[in-house]
């Protein structure tokens, strides 16, 4: 998806605060016991930074050596958008963040193991400034040495030279980076590797905790939920759809759409390949999951497929209650961290595109078996689904989730950690005065992967199609 500031606005804002240190915790716990893990190769860098995250207040007292502390005399807390391009707040207007929720006893217990006296009662009032913080926005790079977190965009980013900030026991600044967009659209930049905070969709290489596509809360609301359109009453002229605008996807989708448009017939409303208009239709997926509930299947796969790099195609696709049609191989992305088992059409799970084609359209004429992709919705465990009751706590949700799915889905261990913040900024001004800086700096740091690493080659999916179907592909040109 291309970058839309309003989205990034929408998501930075929803949300909730609470059960982020928990859900990390757990996080950490369940990694190391899931056999299913197979990220085995960046496990030492996942288990150091939440290990880091889970012990700091046993390790705190190690890093402090020759105490002489000083707390700001300001009540700000000022954030730089070095980069320029968020536009998420104003500057006039504090970023509101509801710090109520702590206590002068939380900071207190959160430091008590801290045995050095004058940095622990340091500690504890850097921590009790939350309760009268105000937190500010600028993009004025002027102001850089009055700011306490720097903020990039990373495809904005300055690929090297990023600004020298103060860090000392007297001045602490740090910086922190948003990524929305996959390897393949956003670049790292080479000082990738100095940012405190990396938070972008990436489950594991985040910290202290990932960007977000999904508000947990809403999407599990969404996933229970009923079926809008009864298989009976949907569409049918056509059992797809699809409306997309970026035609010249990395992984090269739009070859298999174009391939399987001969065997079966696929409303594209979109800029691709387009075939039709629809008034309800709107450019961004967001807005047409009313259009999708009267398809059997929207076709939601990403422009390019890397490590957990999944987004509201597919969020919009199941909560419209039709059945998405996602790419994955090799675990990129592993969908089984987003969504239930058996809720989604892999086409890597088909040799040849008319393999597809022909079960898409056996599903389109078989309604038992078609609605066993919506299994989830329509478990005796979910009474809510009979009640018509959508607003549920997100207590309720998870409960939900596990009648539903099981308390050792993969998918609620991920999705947990896709907890959305009332903001990330507020978050991370939490995150910032509730743990000693030292611990921050200390924490071994990577460059961000490259496409290389963590997603399929360019026009993968094409060239995995183009293998056993050479002559569609020659008929379809
Ligand atoms: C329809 O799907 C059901 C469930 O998968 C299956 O048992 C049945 O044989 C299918 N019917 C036809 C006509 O293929
Ligand atoms: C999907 O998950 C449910 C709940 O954990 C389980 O009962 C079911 O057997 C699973 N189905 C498949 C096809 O793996
Ligand atoms: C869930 O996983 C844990 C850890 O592997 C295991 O001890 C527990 O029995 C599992 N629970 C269920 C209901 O499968
Ligand atoms: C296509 O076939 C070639 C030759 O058999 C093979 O090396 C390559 O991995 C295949 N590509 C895909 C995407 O399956």
């Amino acid at each position: 998806m291309r970058t839309s500031l309003k989205c990034l606005v929408f998501y930075l804002i929803v949300g909730v605060i609470t059960l982020n240190l928990y859900f990390l915790g757990q996080l950490y716990f369940q990694h190391q016991s899931n056999p299913e893990n197979e990220q085995s190769k960046h496990q030492h860098q996942h288990r150091h930074s939440n290990d880091f995250f889970d012990n700091n207040n046993k390790k705190q007292d190690d890093v402090a050596d020759k105490p002489s502390f000083h707390l700001k005399n300001s009540n700000e807390f000022l954030v730089l958008d070095w980069t320029g391009h968020q536009h998420i707040f104003r500057e006039q207007d504090p970023i509101k963040c509801d710090f109520s929720h702590i206590t002068r006893e939380q900071c207190v217990a959160k430091f008590e193991s801290v045995t050095n006296d004058g940095l622990r009662s340091h500690l504890i009032e850097r921590c009790v400034r939350l309760l009268t913080l105000t937190v500010r926005w600028t993009d004025d790079q002027s102001r850089l040495k009055e700011a306490d977190l720097i903020s990039y965009h990373s495809i904005h980013m300055p690929s090297y030279n990023l600004p020298k900030l103060e860090r000392n026991d007297k001045r602490q600044q740090y910086s922190t980076v948003y990524v929305l967009e996959s390897e393949v659209h956003s670049s790292g930049g080479r000082d990738w590797h100095e940012i405190d905070f990396p938070m972008w969709y990436n489950l594991e290489r985040s910290y202290p905790e990932p960007a977000t596509y999904f508000d947990i809360k809403s999407y599990l609301d969404k996933l229970f939920a009923p079926v809008r359109i009864p298989f009976s009453k949907k569409m049918t002229s056509a059992p797809i759809i699809w409306i997309i605008s970026n035609c010249n996807a990395y992984n090269g989708r739009q070859t298999l759409v174009q391939q399987l448009m001969t065997y079966i017939r696929i409303d594209s409303y979109g800029g691709c390949l387009n075939n039709g208009h629809s008034a309800q239709a709107q450019a961004r997926a967001q807005s047409n999951s009313e259009l999708y509930a009267s398809y059997k299947f929207v076709i939601s796969i990403e422009n390019s497929n890397c490590e957990d790099y999944v987004t509201e195609k597919l969020i919009d696709g199941l909560s419209s209650t039709a059945v998405p049609i996602v790419a994955s191989r090799d675990g990129k992305p592993n969908y089984k961290r987003f969504a239930p088992n058996y809720s989604y059409i892999n086409v890597y799970d088909f040799k040849t595109v008319k393999e597809l084609a022909d079960y898409l359209n056996y599903l389109s004429n078989n309604e038992t078996a078609y609605n066993e992709y919506l299994w989830f919705r329509r478990l005796p465990a979910n009474k809510y689904a009979e009640s018509g009751v959508t607003e549920r706590s997100l207590q309720d949700n998870l409960r939900l989730a596990d009648e539903i799915l099981g308390v050792n889905a993969t998918m609620r261990q991920w999705l947990l950690t896709k907890e959305a913040s009332i903001n990330k900024y507020c978050k991370l001004t939490k995150f910032i005065h509730m743990t000693y800086w030292k611990l921050i700096y200390k924490r071994k740091k990577y460059n961000r992967p490259t496409p290389n690493d963590v997603c399929l080659p360019s026009s993968d999916i094409a060239t995995y199609f183009a293998n056993s179907s050479t002559t569609i592909a020659a008929a379809a040109d």
